[in-house]
């Protein structure tokens, strides 16, 4: 596919995509939600590729759903076709590590999009919100049910009841970020971090991802039974080996993913 609203760089086992909407605000209509799914679906099955990174420009992360392909739509059109339903999967099933790298703007489907990466790293300039009660309609990619998660009920309301934006101290003081840096630093920051991951062994990493996200689906004893299984199974992999034996001889460990 060829992409006219994203770019997609791949360099050091990092799969940079970035949105590439300007004039838009990179608001996320049907084109740039597939180009992003097939670069994501691509990104996958890329085995030089061990961590994405998703990011928009400095002005906007991005600024919603399109506004302008939505407003004519019906309920038949929107409930028949499942907007944003399978077309976000591959983001929200990736089993690769994604990153967002927010600065600018992250509204509605943008601070939805950032919220179903692994994790968030933000700009000062940043300015998250769920404003989609002014156009008359809710969140639909997960702003009432991810946010709530990361911020909790009280300002998971608030934002989703007035519509008003959170700047990016409160959403590093929130729980929504993981880090806040200076907006020039941002890419610098996040591909030092995507690098990080990307040198860890990748078994290590999926079973991360999934002991976490698992925590959102489970009681706290499933979550933790399913945890100590997954801990238990690593040490059927080389990497393990490898990883405990560095520390015993005071080297860095040279993962290979087995
Ligand atoms: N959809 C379509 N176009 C959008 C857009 C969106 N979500 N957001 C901005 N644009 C367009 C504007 O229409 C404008 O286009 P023109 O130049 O052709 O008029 C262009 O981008 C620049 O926008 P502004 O002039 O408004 O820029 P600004 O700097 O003054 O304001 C902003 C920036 C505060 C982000 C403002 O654009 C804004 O409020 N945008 C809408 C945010 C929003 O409501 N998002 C929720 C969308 S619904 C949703 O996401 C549903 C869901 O959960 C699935």
């Amino acid at each position: 596919m060829a992409y006219e609203m994203i770019i997609v760089e791949i360099a050091d086992h990092i799969c940079v995509i970035k949105l590439n909407r300007p004039k838009a605000l990179n608001a996320l209509n049907g084109q740039l939600v597939a180009e992003l799914g097939d670069a994501v679906t691509h990104a996958e099955a890329n085995d030089k590729v061990r961590c994405m990174v998703i990011t928009g420009s400095e002005k906007v992360f991005a600024a919603g759903a399109d506004i302008i392909e939505m407003a004519e739509k019906t309920f038949v059109d929107v409930a028949s076709g499942d907007l944003f339903g399978a077309s976000m999967m591959p983001v929200q099933d990736a089993k690769k590590p994604i990153i967002a790298a927010v600065s600018g703007y992250a509204l509605g489907g943008g601070c939805e999009l950032a919220m179903m990466c692994d994790f968030i790293i933000c700009a000062d300039n940043a300015k998250f919100g769920q404003p989609e009660i002014n156009l008359g309609v809710i969140a639909g990619i997960g702003g009432t049910q991810r946010l709530t998660r990361f911020v909790g009920k009280s300002k998971a309301m608030d934002m989703n009841l007035t519509g008003r934006f959170m700047d990016a101290e409160e959403a590093e003081r929130s729980g929504l970020v993981s880090r806040v840096v200076p907006v020039k630093r941002l890419m610098e920051v996040t591909l030092d971090v995507a690098a990080k991951i990307a040198e860890k062994s990748q078994i290590s990493i999926k079973a991360v991802k999934d002991s976490v996200n698992r925590s959102y689906e489970t009681t706290l004893a499933e979550g933790l039974l399913f945890e100590r299984r997954v801990f238990h199974s690593m040490f059927a992999t080389d990497d393990q080996k490898e990883g405990m034996a560095a520390f015993v001889e005071k080297r860095e460990p040279q993962f290979r993913d087995k």
